[in-house]
């Protein structure tokens, strides 16, 4: 708002100058419209000193390349180029100067916070010849030293390749690239996506995300959420014994440690080569903040004053708009609504064949979710008519974005929801009283129910839900139990299928460091116990790629042996085809056959499974592990 007006008034020199401060969008989000979210721009303008701009040969480009949220004409670049590799303690600058720590010395020095000039070029080849898109942008302490900008005047569902350089430097960052999605009237015949979810830095490396890039087998990375994890690594991984501890060593609050802890993941080989060759379609999931978060706290933070002393003085509030802000500076991500700081839900059209929706159903608006201590709470009020996992401004675009696309005639609706949609009952006959997750889904159910009223009411088919934050896998027919009849062995009443996926390394469910037997016995409890289940595997971290035409859907699950060392195997586990207006899983499920977990009426055939050390690592191996 104050840099709008300022150019209002201004002449028509600061207008031109300022327009290469305003390409870089992270000086505009979380907020531009909100002066205490935002960064003031005139006086980031002021502390540029043209006469003496930065040494070329002092600025690094510490973490890479990134791209994402592309449209048919657009798409947003990222990358940081900064003095040191630390991230700025913005809560603790003095006038005119950043402090950062320097990890030779052990110390905190000021740097200069005059700005960084920096210069991005876009193009279809890789020698950067035919460019279609290059401009002049800032960056600064203030901004931690990101750049986003939109690189524009792109052609529909094109390769580009872009690359960043210090101003008139040979500085230059790695080379990106990225893929521009097709216009939603485009007739494509294809579009392939890998879906992930739930990587912790401290449980193991995050070799799932290189193998799509070593493959080169997908369009887009989608992203579920749970990028990072707030924790100290002594609370949660064994990132001691890995070398592997998420920095600051400590739970995260602060703008600085939300920073430091996006920036410390961004040091993963294979994150890094998944962001330079892929453009993401990321949301957040609740570790991005804390464990089981919703609109007003989270598992370990109340919003009390005992917890507010705890935490060193951050509000829930205060909390959340910390990683909120690193959050927006780091991802690829575009902000859809300038005036809503925490929307990060919005859909993108991929040509007629996809509209992809990207729920938020965890920070945004959600009624208060199961805290641990409140779990009998949670389970009397979990079909309250009161609930909702998105906010009601948040629902009714999810349905009026739904009946939108059946009506442009979309084939396929594809819906990223952090949690597991489906009904799943984890009793293991145990008689638990609480046999549901009541932090999914199943503690929301009246707005399941409304968004399956939705879809049945209205007749709106081919919907594919994709899921994460389990660390399983589950794959499940969409159905409505209790009210729409369903035939499990047909599949006959479902209105579409559930793909839920397993973590990049977070430990299952079962146990960190599971047995293959007493997974598959779990497993086989879970499908037995849910008519909609029809695949369950609690054992492998992995990922899935969907390839997605006009008549049938292909969904591949893939399991990563160990996660305990830096490496490119993996075992294909099972594969799933869903045909367009089948609305179901194609029978017979997994073509009858998978290679972990349980399929219900079909066969586990584990192939030769041996136990494996390969590099010194012990893991179970398959007949077809795939080494990338
Ligand atoms: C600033 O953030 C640091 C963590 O980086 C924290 O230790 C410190 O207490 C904060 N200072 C203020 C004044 O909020
Ligand atoms: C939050 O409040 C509940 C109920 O009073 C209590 O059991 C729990 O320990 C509190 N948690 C924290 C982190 O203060
Ligand atoms: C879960 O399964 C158990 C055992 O089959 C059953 O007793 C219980 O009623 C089920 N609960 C729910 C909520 O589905
Ligand atoms: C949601 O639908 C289920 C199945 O019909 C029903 O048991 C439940 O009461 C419904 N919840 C609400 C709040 O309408
Ligand atoms: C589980 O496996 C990890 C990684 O190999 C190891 O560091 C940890 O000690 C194991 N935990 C137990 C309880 O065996
Ligand atoms: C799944 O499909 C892939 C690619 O066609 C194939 O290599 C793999 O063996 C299949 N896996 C299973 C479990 O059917
Ligand atoms: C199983 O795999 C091991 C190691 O790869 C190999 O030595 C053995 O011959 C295989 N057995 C069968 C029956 O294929
Ligand atoms: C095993 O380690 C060596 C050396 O570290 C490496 O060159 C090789 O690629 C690794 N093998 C596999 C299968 O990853």
């Amino acid at each position: 708002m104050r840099f709008q007006f300022l150019s209002a008034l201004s002449s028509v020199a600061i207008v031109t100058v300022t327009a290469s401060w305003t390409k870089n969008i992270n000086y505009r989000s979380p907020s531009e419209h909100h002066p205490s979210l935002g960064i003031s721009i005139h006086k980031v303008v002021k502390r540029n000193d043209p006469t003496s701009p930065w040494d070329p040969a002092k600025l690094h480009f510490t973490h890479g390349v990134a791209s994402g949220d592309p449209y048919p004409e657009s798409v947003i670049l990222w990358t940081r180029v900064s003095p040191t590799s630390d991230n700025d303690h913005s809560n603790v600058t003095v006038s005119g100067y950043a402090k950062l720590f320097n990890h030779d010395t052990e110390e905190y020095v000021s740097v200069s916070k005059a700005p960084v000039c920096v210069e991005y070029k876009i193009a279809c080849d890789e020698e950067l010849a035919e460019v279609a898109d290059s401009g002049t942008v800032y960056t600064s302490s203030d901004v931690d030293y990101t750049v986003k900008v939109e690189a524009k005047n792109l052609k529909p569902f094109t390769t580009y390749y872009y690359q960043f350089n210090v101003c008139k430097s040979d500085n230059k960052s790695p080379l990106g690239r990225t893929k521009t999605t097709p216009k939603a009237d485009d007739d494509i015949t294809k579009v392939s996506l890998a879906v992930y979810s739930c990587a912790n830095f401290p449980f193991g490396f995050f070799n799932a995300y290189g193998n799509s890039v070593r493959k080169d087998s997908v369009d887009y990375v989608i992203h579920l959420g749970d990028y990072i994890y707030e924790y100290a690594n002594g609370e949660y991984g064994w990132g001691q014994s890995i070398d592997r501890i998420p920095l600051p060593d400590k739970e995260i609050f602060s703008l600085y440690d939300y920073r430091k802890r996006i920036a410390t993941y961004r040091t993963d080989l294979d994150l890094l080569a998944s962001h330079q060759q892929f453009a993401w379609i990321p949301v957040w999931d609740d570790h991005e903040v804390a464990d089981n978060t919703w609109r007003d706290g989270s598992a370990e933070l109340n919003n009390t004053e005992d917890s507010f002393v705890r935490d060193g003085g951050v509000s829930v509030d205060q909390r959340k708009m910390h990683a909120v802000r690193a959050y927006f500076e780091w991802m690829p991500i575009r902000q859809v609504d300038m005036d809503d700081n925490l929307r990060i839900w919005r859909s993108f059209s991929i040509g007629k064949l996809v509209d992809l929706v990207m729920l938020d159903t965890r920070q945004y608006d959600r009624s208060i979710t199961d805290l641990y201590w409140n779990t009998d709470y949670i389970h009397s009020i979990s079909n309250d008519a009161s609930r909702s996992l998105m906010g009601p401004r948040q629902e009714s675009w999810f349905y009026n974005t739904l009946s939108a696309s059946a009506e442009r005639g979309a084939t396929w609706r594809l819906i990223g929801s952090q949690i597991v949609f489906s009904h799943t009952n984890l009793s293991l006959g145990l008689g638990d009283e609480n046999p549901l997750n009541y932090d999914a889904w199943d503690g929301y159910q009246v707005n399941r129910n409304r968004t399956l009223a939705m879809l049945y009411d209205n007749a709106i088919g081919n919907n594919i839900f994709l899921a994460g934050d389990s660390h399983a896998s589950w794959v499940s027919d969409l159905v409505w139990l209790g009210e729409k009849p369903y035939d499990s062995a047909t599949g006959e009443g479902s209105i579409g299928v559930e793909f839920a996926g397993s973590g990049v390394t977070s430990p299952s469910p079962a146990g960190a460091n599971v047995t293959l037997d007493k997974a598959n016995a779990f497993a086989q409890w879970i499908v037995a116990a849910n008519p909609e289940i029809h695949w369950q595997d609690m054992y492998y971290r992995g990922y899935y790629e969907l390839h997605i035409g006009h008549d049938e859907l292909e969904a591949q699950f893939f399991g990563l042996p160990t996660v305990v060392s830096r490496n490119g195997w993996e075992i294909p586990i099972a594969n799933f085809t869903v045909r367009s207006g089948e609305n179901r899983l194609a029978r017979p499920v997994a073509g009858g056959v998978v290679e972990s977990g349980s399929l219900k009426g079909g066969k586990v055939e584990q192939g030769n499974v041996t136990v494996d050390t390969r590099n010194g690592t012990w893991f179970v191996s398959h007949a077809d592990l795939a080494v990338l």
